[in-house]
């Protein structure tokens, strides 16, 4: 692995599998029953200048469970740049402070841009439409996790991706990612305009996996392993594109959908955050409780995988079983309501 993680480009299949076999080694810790002080003295600087909630705070969280501290920085207004600083200084200043630096940006590029003038490890949390590799990360360990259990294996499934696969970066990295795997199979539905760009399209397909298109969810996915669905990101559409745009239901993956066109075997992923809005028709809350529904296990895998990305990073990923100890607080067997306790 680089000493960066800007874009799944700069991941090898062996550097993939040895951040999945490093992300199972920090679940004791993730799941709050061993406690670990590995980076204890270091610093993260966490620089937010777009909307987040799970990739900040489980960012945040991870590095503390490995024993680190957290500086962190929120949106424009409050950093520098809102007063003209480049990204260029910004980065030179933060490394003078911080010892690995997480940020996500509205622009396509820019974290690349700003990891150029450090040499302190930069994790792209997200930048504009372009990548967002931790997530797909966490999902390919959340997806290896549940296949796991149901005694299948990444060669030869059937993944379903839609939604906006034109402006959700966890899809364009998570393509990437699962194209370094032995040849599956990829459906690709999204409404019109937001189709996954051609470039990615032609990749997975050059390394021999088969990509199929289709313009809606009324068809049979019965041998669909799993459903990975998207947000419409709005916030990236042109004046002319919002002009009247409203997600058909047709596009809506629900409870009537998994049990009418897939199967009991399918699971259900998504980035988060869903739109939970009348009219977003994103993914519906009918599937709460749902065991296909995995969203929550994936979104609770942030946290053993970006401990990984740290530790990777950092190298200190051998040394973290060397002073592991229990827990001494109260942990729920449970942290959801709704969880399964298996
Ligand atoms: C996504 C993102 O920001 O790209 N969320 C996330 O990081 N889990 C998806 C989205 O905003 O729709």
């Amino acid at each position: 692995m680089s000493s960066h993680l800007l874009s799944v480009d700069s991941l090898s299949r062996d550097a993939v599998d040895h951040l999945m076999r490093v992300a199972a080694r920090m679940e004791p810790i993730a799941q709050r029953r061993k406690v670990t002080r590995v980076l204890e003295g270091a610093v993260l600087g966490n620089l937010f200048f777009e909307a987040s909630t799970r990739t900040r705070v489980s960012f945040h969280a991870a590095f503390c469970r490995l024993g680190g501290s957290v500086c962190d920085t929120t949106g424009f207004t409050f950093s520098s740049m809102a007063k003209g600083e480049s990204l260029y200084d910004t980065s030179r200043v933060m490394s003078g402070y911080c010892d690995a630096i997480v940020m996500r940006h509205p622009e396509q590029g820019s974290v690349a841009e700003f990891a150029k003038a450090t040499n302190v490890p930069v994790i792209n949390g997200g930048d504009g439409p372009g990548e967002h590799p931790s997530q797909a990360l966490l999902d390919l360990y959340t997806i290896d996790k549940e296949f796991i259990r149901r005694g299948k294996t990444l060669a030869g499934a059937h993944v379903l991706l839609t939604g906006d696969l034109k402006y959700g970066r966890t899809v364009h990295s998570l393509i990437k990612l699962l194209s370094l795997y032995a040849p599956m199979r990829l459906t690709l539905v999204s409404p019109p305009g937001l189709e996954m760009p051609r470039h990615l399209i032609d990749l997975v397909a050059s390394r021999g996996h088969r990509v199929e298109t289709r313009e809606s969810l009324a068809s049979d996915f019965a041998d669909v392993d799993v459903v990975y669905t998207t947000r419409i990101q709005k916030e990236r559409f042109t004046a002319e594109m919002s002009e009247g745009f409203s997600l058909s239901r047709d596009y809506t993956v629900d409870k009537a959908f998994l049990d009418g066109r897939c199967s009991d075997h399918t699971i259900v992923m998504h980035p988060l955050p869903r739109d939970s809005r009348a009219d977003a028709n994103d993914l519906d809350v009918d599937l709460n409780g749902d065991p296909r529904l995995a969203i929550f296990r994936q979104t609770d895998n942030g946290i053993p995988v970006r401990m990984a990305i740290f530790a990777t990073l950092l190298q200190v990923e051998d040394q973290v079983e060397q002073d592991l100890r229990d827990v001494r607080w109260f942990v729920p067997a449970t942290v959801g309501v709704d969880d399964a306790r298996d």
